[in-house]
């Protein structure tokens, strides 16, 4: 089959064959089908979608891209958990060490930050000598010696995910139910795991803004894992307000180091311990949700959790000495308060903007070539609902110089709305999804 064929074949909603798939994407990673015919592909699915069978005949072809991680010499059941993307999202560096702490074996191999989203790597790189670029060797050791290693994923790992991902966010097709469910379980799915714990995200700073359809792709996502006889449960959580206060890399340790210490924002606190409790579970590491849910708490207040954070960071070179002193990691040499423009009730916040205004102040990446400034971000003290008086802070910009500060002060006033009527906000934790109907 043409690779005409197959982009016209979609186009027209005829369902491809397996083959037709295979060979499509296969044709694209030799270079026998051209990068402009893979992006008229995407924006097929993306108006067509893929039935079942060619969604996983996508999958198949991707997860089969590169190396696949066997982890059996790893004792216990492997269980990760992968969110979505969201602005202020830092569960991971808590989460990882905390379910690790508690005999249930995490390995974890997470992404740097994506459009207004950040990433789990470019947090952990803030800290001074931590490295997420181990061989895939030391990252076995490190799992049988602590039971967690948080890495970045390798070139190796499902390298067609890689080009398509790219692709897509330059074509438009991001926002696509099979697309990113494919691009998703591909990658988890060739890391060696037993179970999945997803966070797929709604609201406003979501790929997927709108519950109902948050809630269709955590199903997808489950019906994948199903298919490779993986246990994978998902949550839909809140992001239609950053979670937590902390938005840009280093700040967001701060926070996360604060939370391993038993304290921080509630909302972080809360999604941490729900996710927690139901790895704990899918690890047969607690006899119901309940005593995992206590038993993760406990592991936050009595220092476990950050201990074996502790040993992570010093395992993979990095300054135990900033997360015993947090004031030791990267600060910014500007502060400047956002004050409220008018007393009222905070009504909405447009959590894009704020995670594309951390970009523009350098947290995250404009371009895949693009350095981020560790040091640079937001702290959000607000939440929909709050209500706030004229004048007082509700929030702060940490920035390299007065000029980006002044502009970012600008965006996060406008993301910001203060009103006089109720304001509309998703619960924190939504449905927990289990099965894929
Ligand atoms: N995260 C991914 O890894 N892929 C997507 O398509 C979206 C979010």
């Amino acid at each position: 089959m043409s690779p005409y064929r197959t982009v016209q074949r979609k186009r027209d909603g005829f369902e491809l064959t397996p083959a037709e798939i295979t060979s499509f994407m296969n044709g694209y990673r030799d270079g026998h089908v051209a990068e402009y015919q893979v992006a008229a592909f995407l924006m097929a699915v993306f108006f067509r979608g893929l039935t079942t069978a060619e969604l996983h005949a996508l999958v198949e072809v991707m997860l089969r891209s590169g190396d696949t991680v066997v982890l059996d010499d790893v004792p216990g059941i492997k269980v990760d958990k992968h969110s979505t993307g969201g602005v202020g999202d830092k569960v991971s560096l808590i989460l990882a060490p905390l379910v690790a702490s508690l005999g249930v074996p995490v390995p974890m191999m997470s992404g740097r930050g994506l459009g207004h989203s950040g990433g789990t790597v470019d947090k952990l790189e803030s800290i001074p000598g931590f490295r997420t670029d181990l061989t895939l060797a030391a990252f076995r050791a490190q799992m049988k010696k602590l039971g967690c290693a948080l890495i970045a994923q390798t070139d190796e790992i499902a390298p067609l995910d890689r080009s398509l991902y790219a692709l897509r966010d330059v074509t438009a097709t991001v926002e696509s139910i099979p697309l990113i469910a494919s691009s998703i379980m591909s990658k988890k799915l060739a890391e060696g795991l037993d179970a999945l714990v997803l966070d797929v995200k709604a609201g406003n700073g979501a790929f997927m803004p709108e519950p109902a359809r948050a809630e269709e792709l955590a199903r997808t996502m489950i019906a994948i894992g199903e298919s490779y006889g993986k246990r994978v449960v998902a949550y839909i959580t809140a992001m239609d307000r950053p979670l937590g206060t902390a938005v840009g890399n280093a700040l967001e340790v701060i926070e996360s180091v604060e939370c391993l210490r038993g304290g921080g924002p509630a909302d972080l606190r809360e999604v941490t311990l729900t996710l927690a409790a139901e790895m704990v579970m899918l690890g047969d590491g607690a006899p119901d949700r309940d005593a995992a849910r206590s038993m993760a708490a406990a592991a936050l207040d009595d220092g476990r959790a950050l201990e074996r954070f502790r040993q992570i960071v010093r395992a993979q070179g990095g300054d135990v000495s900033a997360i015993d002193d947090t004031d030791r990691l990267p600060a910014a040499p500007i502060r400047v308060d956002v004050a409220a423009a008018r007393t009222g009730t905070v009504t909405a916040i447009d959590v894009r903007a704020i995670g594309l205004a951390a970009v523009a102040l350098g947290a995250g990446r404009a371009n895949l070539k693009a350095v981020i400034d560790p040091a640079v971000g937001f702290l959000v003290h607000v939440k929909p609902g709050d209500s706030v008086e004229r004048g007082h802070a509700i929030a702060q910009v940490h920035a390299a110089d007065e000029d980006s500060a002044a502009r970012a002060v600008t965006e996060l006033s406008a993301a910001i709305t203060i009103g006089d009527g109720d304001a509309a906000f998703l619960p924190l934790i939504g449905p927990r999804i289990t099965a894929s109907r």
